[in-house]
């Protein structure tokens, strides 16, 4: 395994009486595909909002280890440090794209690299070589109910891209799609992370997606089955 860029230790989370989390060790190497499958209510999401310093674990810790600069203890940074270690070093893929519908396509992926600094034209080139790159060329000035599914979701992998973003953390990001374009958007995430070198968590209640990764975590009931498997 290459060296971890993310490295979980006894995560616990509950909301109220619900425990989400029961004690989850684990770590994703730098450069993997890793998909974390589960039933319904098991922690999935959980898990990826405490791995990805969305949510504060109530215990345990997540330790990131960017590709250059020391390791940062995730878990115990305050909100702001939090919010920015999101904006700057990972990348997010959810299920609905949250998208801004106002935004044309290129205004969306464009206004991710904005946020952390970058300037308007920068910002627009460089969301325009994504999209371009991800086959989206000639729609950049659409707004996102003017786009398919696919092509929506498309444009929500450039704006996790964008920033130069380690790490992309994925969640159910095919689940609103029929199989074909599934497997189309599977190709643009893996190409756009793992072929670059970068590294993705993606969570999935497809089989199809999680063959395509490196690597299957098994979650039950907010602990780890197993040791997950490596294809
Ligand atoms: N913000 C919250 N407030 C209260 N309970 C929550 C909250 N988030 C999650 N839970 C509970 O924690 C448990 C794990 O939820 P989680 O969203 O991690 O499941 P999941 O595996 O992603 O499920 P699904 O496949 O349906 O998305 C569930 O019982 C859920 O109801
Ligand atoms: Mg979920």
């Amino acid at each position: 395994m290459n060296s971890p860029v993310l490295h979980a230790h006894g995560l616990v989370k509950s909301f109220g009486s619900t425990r989400a989390l029961a004690g989850i060790d684990l770590e994703v190497a730098s450069g993997e595909s890793v998909a974390i499958m589960g039933a319904s209510g098991s922690g999935k999401t959980t898990l990826l909002h405490v791995l990805a310093g969305i949510t504060r674990p109530d215990a345990g810790r997540v330790i990131f280890t960017p590709a250059v600069g020391t390791p940062v203890e995730v878990s115990a940074l305050g909100e702001g440090a939090r919010s920015r270690l999101r904006r700057e070093s990972f990348g997010f893929v959810f299920q609905q794209g949250l998208l801004i519908p106002e935004l044309t396509a290129i205004e969306n992926v464009a206004l991710a690299a904005m946020i952390t600094g970058v300037s308007r034209a920068e910002a627009t080139q460089r969301a325009a070589r994504w999209l371009a790159a991800l086959g989206l060329q000639g729609m950049e000035d659409r707004r996102i109910g003017e786009l398919s599914g696919g092509q929506a979701q498309r444009v929500a992998i450039a704006r996790a891209q964008i920033t130069g973003a380690g790490v992309v953390f994925a969640d159910e990001p095919t689940g609103a799609l029929d199989s074909t374009t599934s497997s189309e958007v599977m190709d643009a995430l893996l190409w756009s992370t793992t072929g670059q070198g970068r590294t993705l968590v993606v969570v999935t209640h497809d089989p199809q997606v999680a063959a395509r990764c490196s690597r299957t975590i098994a979650v039950r009931d907010g602990r780890v089955q197993g040791a997950g498997v490596t294809a």
